[in-house]
């Protein structure tokens, strides 16, 4: 059986940072609301000049480093974003063209802040078929431009950055199972309401809107589901998974989850305080960052989660 491993990951945070304490002289807020509430204590911000490819093709570079692989030996790019640089060619294209190689396929997949478990599930299924040996994933994405910076609801929440992940062909067990949802009667509840029409922004707006209340509560009842769904295709029970990479929304949302799986903290990977919600890039930041400070060791089993606009909602299952 051929299954899709987990080679190498890597990540990247634009270079400037704004703090609790930045925010507080822009809107109504204050540090001790937004740590409570969210856990978040700073976001990165893209550089203007900077496009979403820029922070594809660090992350993109690392991961490869670290896979101790040229860009030439990939056969798949799949991108998640909701930040495209332009309405076309994709970001997955540009970031194609940025690795100076060329030929094989490369797409994006727009899923919000389940982008990257889309992507990696895509990728899981591409390798299976035997359609793709070594594929590069990555979740990307510069939300910072669709922030409404006047609204203290949804500006606190939000930041920039990109992960990737490089998935290899194997004998040896790597990706278990994936498991995707979508809801679109919940479309409204999180959503950027414009169109793009002759250039311009047309009925709507181009900022993020928000139902925060509810949103929350279907997070952490489908993250959590997502995940027990994973556990029971793989005959598993709680007490198998060694880390839960969650998407990092908002620290009581990781909590609520975790506590649902009987896990304890420390079995959790948690960045969010570092870049708040990054949407697609979220989960391979935080899974990243695991990886590199040693906690997330090799045949661990790892289970990710994501839920976003959409509704949509999903979770990995894997041996690392
Ligand atoms: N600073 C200070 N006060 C604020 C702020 C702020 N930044 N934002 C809202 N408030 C006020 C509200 O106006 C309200 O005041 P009121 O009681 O006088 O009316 C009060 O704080 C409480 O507001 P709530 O919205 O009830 O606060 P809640 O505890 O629900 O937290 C939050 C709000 C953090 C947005 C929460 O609902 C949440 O995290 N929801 C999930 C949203 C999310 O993660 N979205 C990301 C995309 S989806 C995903 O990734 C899972």
């Amino acid at each position: 059986m051929t299954y899709a491993r987990l080679l190498a990951t890597g990540s990247y945070l634009p270079e400037r940072s704004l703090s609790n304490a930045d925010l507080e002289k822009m809107v109504d807020t204050n540090d001790a609301w937004i740590t409570a509430r969210t856990g978040i204590k700073k976001r990165h911000i893209i550089a203007e000049g900077q496009g979403t490819v820029d922070l594809a093709e660090n992350a993109a570079r690392a991961a490869l480093e670290a896979a101790g692989m040229e860009a030439s030996e990939l056969d798949l790019i799949v991108l998640a974003t909701t930040t495209p640089d332009n309405p076309f060619p994709s970001t997955a294209c540009l970031l194609q063209q940025r690795l100076g190689v060329h030929g094989f396929p490369a797409f994006d997949i727009q899923a919000v802040c389940s982008g990257f478990i889309y992507a990696l599930s895509t990728a899981d299924s591409f390798i299976r078929a035997g359609n793709a040996k070594k594929v590069l994933v990555v979740g990307a994405e510069s939300l910072s431009r669709l922030v409404d910076w006047t609204d203290r609801g949804t500006c606190v929440l939000f930041g920039d950055g990109a992960g990737a992940v490089i998935l290899e062909a194997s004998e040896e067990p790597g990706i278990l199972s994936t498991h995707l949802h979508a809801d679109g009667r919940y479309y409204d509840h999180l959503a950027v309401n414009g169109q793009l029409s002759g250039g311009e922004v047309k009925d709507g707006a181009g900022y993020i809107s928000m139902r925060g209340n509810e949103v929350f509560k279907f997070a952490v009842n489908n993250m959590s589901q997502a995940v027990l769904e994973a556990l029971a295709k793989n005959d598993l029970n709680k007490e198998d998974i060694d880390w839960l990479v969650p998407h990092q929304a908002n620290q009581r949302i990781i909590n609520a989850v975790g506590k649902k799986l009987k896990l304890s903290a420390d079995q959790v990977i948690m960045t969010v305080a570092e870049h708040g919600n990054t949407s697609a890039a979220s989960v391979p930041l935080a899974l990243d960052t695991g990886i590199r400070d040693g906690r997330i060791q090799r045949g661990q089993t790892l289970v990710l989660e994501a839920m976003g606009g959409g509704f949509t909602w999903g979770s990995a299952i894997l041996v690392y």
